[in-house]
């Protein structure tokens, strides 16, 4: 079962921070993932629209510019990175699942990943995952895509059909032996998020599952 770092090894360093991700690296992670949102035409590595959780700042990131969000502190003295920081510090010593969490992400993530898919990087080392289905379906087809759910859902193989998905990303309340057959069946792979005890981890081993994001990738 691959061990995905859930925003880098989110349960022991500030997550999706340069820190976490170094972190996950260096506990083993093969796979990390992260999330984006598009502000002034930078991408930035941060999970929540709203500034509060994570950081020092106040309000909506979309409220702010670009040179306000970057001095902030987002835990631990790290600021919120760009994702190209994050892939340079990862420097092909892990894939990296792009999440496109915020608005008008997909095509930004698109231009960057060819860019450096020009300068050495491959598209097999990247993979785009979003709730957004139709923002997913935007992301260039040469990198694999992962339709994330966090509700059960009937219809989830005509959205992994439609987007001609490389795996179902599903919520840990949400996953059965049934589903993930049906997946395996149809040639996808499974990833079973935020997977962080040490039963869940053993009960996702047993059905099969090919993939968890876990914050504690020391516990795989
Ligand atoms: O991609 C798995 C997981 O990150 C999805 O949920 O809210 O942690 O981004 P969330
Ligand atoms: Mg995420």
């Amino acid at each position: 079962m691959i061990k995905i770092g859930h925003r880098g090894a989110c349960g022991y360093a500030p997550e999706n921070t340069l820190k976490a991700f170094e972190l996950a690296i260096s506990m083993g992670c093969s796979v990390v993932e992260l999330d984006v949102h598009v502000i002034q035409g930078e991408l930035l590595v941060i999970h929540d629209e709203s500034l509060e959780r994570t950081t020092n700042g106040l309000g909506l990131l979309t409220e702010h510019t670009l040179e306000y969000l970057r001095q902030l502190d987002a835990g631990e003295g790290e600021q919120i990175p760009t994702l190209r920081e994050v892939i340079e510090l990862i420097d092909h010593r892990a894939e990296i699942n792009i999440e496109l969490k915020g608005p008008d992400t997909a095509v930004p993530v698109n231009s960057l990943l060819l860019e450096l898919c020009a300068r050495g990087w491959s598209a097999s080392e990247f993979i785009l995952s979003s709730f957004n289905h139709q923002e997913l379906a935007l992301g260039e087809p040469q990198f694999r895509r992962g339709a994330l759910f966090h509700y059960e859902s009937e219809h989830y193989f005509e959205v992994t059909s439609r987007l001609q998905a490389w795996s179902l990303n599903l919520s840990l309340g949400i996953v059965n032996q049934q589903v993930v057959d049906s997946a395996h069946e149809k040639g996808l792979k499974v990833c079973v998020y935020t997977v962080n005890e040490p039963e869940d981890i053993q009960r996702m081993r047993v059905m099969g599952v090919d993939a968890i994001f876990t914050n504690y990738p020391d516990r795989l």
